[in-house]
């Protein structure tokens, strides 16, 4: 349940997490005094400390902690307490063996790392809830503590587990879902391949099979496996609040996460915060975190969220390290900012001589406080503070784009048509498309309302069920432009293909179905002609059967297997009031591009005007907007713009000059805002 409690009042927190039990006590104060002079003011603590807070089953021992939140408190340092159910000690495995996890293939997970604990294991939840209690119970009322961080990024690295234990609560979890094995074997198919289950206790987990699994059975306990993560977050949340007032959090990781279901936990959650890390190997990594942070915001509600953890630098877990340039931190945690977060936190404070992690970069590294690091944190501490008048501040979109986990697990099943389609993929790129024409969007749930979106655009939506295709149908109906991309609706919840055929519930929105899908070679393209272009199309290709829809794309240039020349590729459907869009292909990025000034057009949106390679982020407060401008170029840029640079303190005379690389906040006056004709509860920025 998201509430609205910030816990830093009119402030932006900085910080990150910050392990002192790896350090000699005369640490700590100079620790302390390196936190201030960077401006830190809020660290997340005691997420792996689970083995000294009760080094003996029910023997707590607080004095480290209590000595620890005193000498934050006295300096004036706030905390975000964590419990530590995300490393249990190694007498819990011994005295609990079976608490292990089990992977597919029947190995347990050994001791000697982190998140091995089985989330269906009642003894593991006995002892977490014991943890969290007597957590709660000796500082829910200290100074210091403004947040509760639960466990730690759920889902990783173990999510699924094939414990007898989760295998059990998986028959309870079924039983519950479907009451009866008839409705299971209904749900599942079982009649394909003979997979009939005639006992309860019959039925399997989807553990490593001699070839491709039940895709229904797989799907479930996909969310099988959300909801046990999501019942120990509960057990530990309520534990907390029997007898602490302040928020409580668990880390998400947004477009990176797989086991969870963001748009449920978000739910759970008092504030929603995120972890993100860039990927090396993305060139436009930028791009990727932007992504992130509005899928944040999105699933957030549009509050305030906390960007729990980035790096100052490099990382150390993917096969090339990359440091960040100069400048490159503050530009990732702006951008954060612009994109609605209100904290900026890292992991970690300071950089740790031991352990898997040694290499990954910290605020305060290996190097110490005379490094460029440390003096690019002070700079970014010294920033942040200056734009406390920031928080509360919301980000507006007009474009709502479609995002559901359970369509990303479904799409990610074995034996698809084509092992090259992919959700994140096309997610990205349509991202991608959308953030080069400088147009802000949120993300949504394809139930959602959606009413007050001027498009929406489905670029993964190959699970859809028919209650929320007729949402997206009415939304059509009702005045609004939908753009929908291939390999879309699919299927049912069950994985199950609809009745009617590919894209059936969406035939009234679209005007079209799908005959057959026909996607291409590795390494194949076609070509589709759409107005005066010659877009290039790769990977997929499908034989559309028109139903309404007019043609603005035909297949041009066959490849061997695609759809054939002259074929509808690109359709544009009036229903309602509104406009169904749909592509039947694979279009990049560019070949995107005139088809979105299309679909722009039709639905009443105006791409920015601003120079490639910079973003532009608005911001809007109550009495102010504040536009945060980030030049990725290496060369000044010129953006028009009137009002102050808070980091520089300038006042603009008409134009904003950010040279390579640099970030600007500009305080601008609000915007006017009035409902347009067209969609009475919709805000106009123009
Ligand atoms: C995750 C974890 C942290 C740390 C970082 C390293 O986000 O939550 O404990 O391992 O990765 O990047």
């Amino acid at each position: 349940m998201l509430n609205d409690s910030w816990p830093l009042p009119h402030a932006i927190a900085y910080g990150g997490d910050y392990n002192p039990e790896q350090w000699p006590r005369e640490v700590w104060d100079d620790d302390v005094a390196l936190m201030r002079q960077a401006g830190v003011n809020l660290v997340s603590v005691g997420i792996f400390s689970w083995a000294l807070l009760e080094p003996e089953e029910g023997v707590f021992d607080f004095g480290w902690l209590d000595e620890l939140l005193d000498l934050l408190h006295a300096n004036g340092i706030a905390v975000d307490l964590a419990t530590p159910s995300v490393s249990p000690p190694a007498w819990f495995f011994a005295a609990y063996p079976q608490a292990q996890v089990r992977n597919a293939d029947g190995v347990t997970m050994g001791f000697g790392s982190r998140g091995m604990a089985s989330h269906a294991s009642p003894e593991y939840r006995a002892a977490i809830v014991r943890v969290a209690d007597a957590l709660a119970r000796r500082y829910g009322q200290h100074p210091a503590v403004v947040l509760w961080h639960v466990h730690n990024e759920y889902g990783v690295p173990v999510g699924e587990d094939f414990s007898e234990q989760s295998v059990r609560s998986w028959r309870q979890w079924l039983q519950q879902r479907y009451g009866t094995l008839a409705a299971l074997n209904e749900a599942w198919g079982t009649a394909f391949w003979g997979q009939w289950y005639h006992h309860w206790e019959h039925v399997v987990a989807p553990a490593t099979t001699p070839t491709t699994i039940n895709p229904a059975m797989k799907l479930d306990w996909a969310r099988f496996t959300d909801d046990q993560l999501r019942e120990c977050f509960r057990l530990e949340r309520d534990a907390i609040r029997a007898h602490a007032p302040q928020p409580i959090t668990t880390n998400f990781m947004a477009h990176q996460s797989w086991n969870t279901d963001l748009w449920k936990w978000a739910q759970e959650v008092d504030i929603v915060s995120d972890d993100h890390y860039l990927w090396s190997p993305d060139p436009e990594a930028h791009v990727a975190l932007a992504l992130s942070a509005d899928l944040t915001r999105s699933v957030a509600g549009g509050r305030p969220w906390i960007l729990m953890e980035h790096s100052t630098s490099a990382v150390n877990w993917q096969g090339r390290n990359i440091a960040k340039e100069p400048g490159e931190m503050q530009r990732n945690a702006l951008t954060h900012v612009g994109r609605g977060a209100d904290a900026i936190m890292f992991f970690q404070w300071r950089a740790s001589r031991s352990g898997a992690e040694k290499f990954h970069s910290a605020m305060l590294p290996h190097a110490g406080p005379s490094s460029r690091v440390f003096r690019e944190v002070t700079e970014l501490g010294s920033q942040l503070k200056q734009l406390g008048e920031l928080q509360d501040s919301r980000v507006r979109a007009e474009v709502a784009v479609l995002y559901d986990w359970e369509s990303l697990w479904a799409q990610d099943l074995q034996w698809r048509p084509s092992d090259d389609l992919q959700f994140r993929e096309r997610m990205r790129t349509f991202y991608e498309r959308l953030w080069r024409d400088g147009v802000p969007v949120d993300f949504a749930h394809p139930g959602d309302d959606l009413s007050g979106y001027r498009l929406v655009v489905a670029p993964a939506s190959y699970l859809l069920t028919t209650a929320d295709a007729a949402n997206l149908t009415s939304y059509v109906r009702t005045g609004g432009t939908l753009l929908v991309s291939c390999f879309a609706a699919a299927v049912d919840s069950h994985d199950a293909v609809h009745a009617g055929g590919f894209g059936a519930p969406l035939a009234d929105a679209l005007g079209v179905r799908v005959e057959e899908y026909r996607p291409l070679r590795a390494g194949s393209t076609c070509t589709v002609a759409f107005g005066e272009h010659t877009l290039e199309a790769d990977v997929w290709t499908e034989d559309l059967v028109l139903d309404g829809a007019e043609v603005l794309g035909r297949y041009g240039s066959p490849a061997k297997g695609g759809a054939t020349a002259g074929a509808p590729a690109i359709t544009r459907h009036r229903a309602g009031e509104g406009t169904g869009w749909y592509v039947s292909t694979r279009l990049g990025l560019d070949a995107l591009a005139p088809v979105l000034e299309a679909v722009y057009a039709d639905a009443g949106i105006v791409p920015a005007d601003h120079p490639e390679g910079v973003e532009l982020m608005t911001r809007h407060g109550q009495n102010h907007d504040y536009v945060i401008a980030v030049n990725h170029r290496d060369e000044e840029v010129t953006v028009a713009m009137d009002g102050t640079n808070i980091l520089t303190g300038d006042r603009l005379g008409g134009e904003l000059r950010l040279s390579a690389g640099r970030v600007a906040v500009v305080r601008t006056v609000a915007s006017l805002r009035v409902p347009t004709p067209d969609h009475p509860q919709l805000i106009s920025t123009q």
